[in-house]
């Protein structure tokens, strides 16, 4: 027996395997049948294979399924969410433009625009994403393309999404939305009118807080070509593996939303009513900022997040032990996993102004995971008490 036999062995399994699960493909080569087939593949097409870089049977399942979730056409994967958003702005911007982010945007976003975009000569400029008035000023001709976020980064106030984006169509300029809060569930961006979704599939469609991805999504035929091209030039790839994770993820993906938004709520509503708690930041709760663009957007549905804000009586260091007398919630980034986090954030660090609305204290973001939502409210009570305040 020689190497040869092995590498090019006779035997084809038999045609027709059929599972709940599609079977994952792993390639960089895809074989040919003959020199004509290889010449005539068009690799932007998706009613074949040329490359592993531009698709097997699993990642054209994942964008097929991942542009059903989000109401979408067309789907992209890249390596991860902030990935998604870098691709996003690479396809459309040149030098010269301008693109407008909301100022509580997932930080990444801005500090891209600030220390990458820059170099290229695309300038960016803030607005408040709670005064569509303030979007409209900041428009101009240089506007190629705005950035939407609903719940906001950490202070989660719900924008009026279709202000804003009504605001962007009469300008005719290309919105983006970063949906990984809504996930494709809270609400359907395209319904909104909105150009452009990304996702961060390394929250809820993964659910396992055990892989990066991201996803473009868009209705869009020629916007979907003009970003799959820029895709494609900077060879975002992703692994088969993680594809075939996500893919797993997706089965569960309605149950794990529903239950993470109904204990995050039960929690939210527990902290509203301690001592030591000034605020709680979570849009479904009546009197949140946006808590009316919420409801007439999501209905009654909204992601495991959110955050609170502690009397200004507490120092940042008392804050930063009760993260850590903690015991099931861990210190970490993301959200949406199986297991719940928390992080002490220095909002003044992050945004230009204290945002309006939002009270003075230190702030600390709560994403719920899977765990009895019994043993998380004993967790939070356990950890108030170091505070030596009253706890309900
Ligand atoms: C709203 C939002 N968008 C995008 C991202 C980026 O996702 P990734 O961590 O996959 O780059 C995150 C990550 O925390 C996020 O919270």
């Amino acid at each position: 027996m020689n190497s040869t036999a092995l590498i090019h062995h006779r035997y084809a399994p038999p045609v027709g395997f059929n599972a709940p699960q599609v079977s994952t493909y792993k390639a960089s080569t895809v074989i040919f049948e003959s020199v004509s087939a290889m010449r005539e593949r068009n690799w932007q097409s998706k009613d074949g294979y040329t490359y592993g870089l531009h698709g097997t049977p699993t990642t054209f399942t994942l964008e097929a399924k991942l542009a059903t979730l989000e109401g979408g056409e067309h789907c992209l994967l890249t390596p991860s969410g902030l990935a998604s958003i870098a691709c996003v702005n690479l396809a459309l911007l040149c030098s010269g433009d301008e693109v407008l982010i909301p100022s509580n945007c997932y930080g990444p976003n801005l500090a891209m625009a600030q220390n990458e975009l820059s170099r290229y000569g695309i300038t960016h400029q803030l607005y408040d994403a709670m005064n569509p008035e303030d979007l409209s000023v900041k428009l101009s001709s240089r506007t190629k393309l705005v950035w939407l976020e609903a719940a906001g980064s950490v202070t989660m106030e719900f924008p009026d999404l279709i202000a804003l984006i009504r605001v962007c169509q009469e300008y005719g300029v290309t919105t983006a939305l970063d949906n990984t809060w809504g996930a494709g569930l809270a609400f359907n961006a395209f319904d909104l009118n909105v150009d452009i979704t990304i996702h961060a599939l390394t929250k809820y469609p993964s659910g396992s807080a055990n892989l990066l991805m991201g996803s473009v999504v868009t209705k869009d035929d020629a916007l979907f070509h003009q970003i799959r091209r820029c895709h494609m030039h900077f060879g975002w790839g992703v692994g088969a593996n993680d594809v075939e994770a996500v893919l797993v993820g997706l089965h569960t993906i309605v149950l794990r939303y529903a239950a993470q938004d109904q204990a995050a709520r039960g929690l939210a509503c527990y902290l509203q009513k301690q001592d030591a708690i000034a605020q709680v930041l979570h849009p479904a709760l009546d009197g949140a900022i946006g808590h009316v663009a919420w409801k007439k957007i999501c209905g009654n549905k909204a992601a495991g997040i959110f955050s609170v804000v502690f009397k200004p009586q507490f120092t940042q260091a008392q804050i930063d032990c009760f993260c850590e007398s903690l015991k099931l919630f861990k210190l970490g980034y993301s959200w949406a996993g199986p297991m719940s986090l928390v992080v002490p954030y220095k909002l003044e660090t992050m945004r230009a102004e204290w945002p309006a609305g939002v009270a003075r204290g230190c702030l600390v973001r709560f994403c719920i995971g899977l765990e009895d939502v019994t043993d998380l409210q004993q967790d939070l009570a356990q950890s108030l008490q170091t505070l030596g305040v009253n706890v309900l």
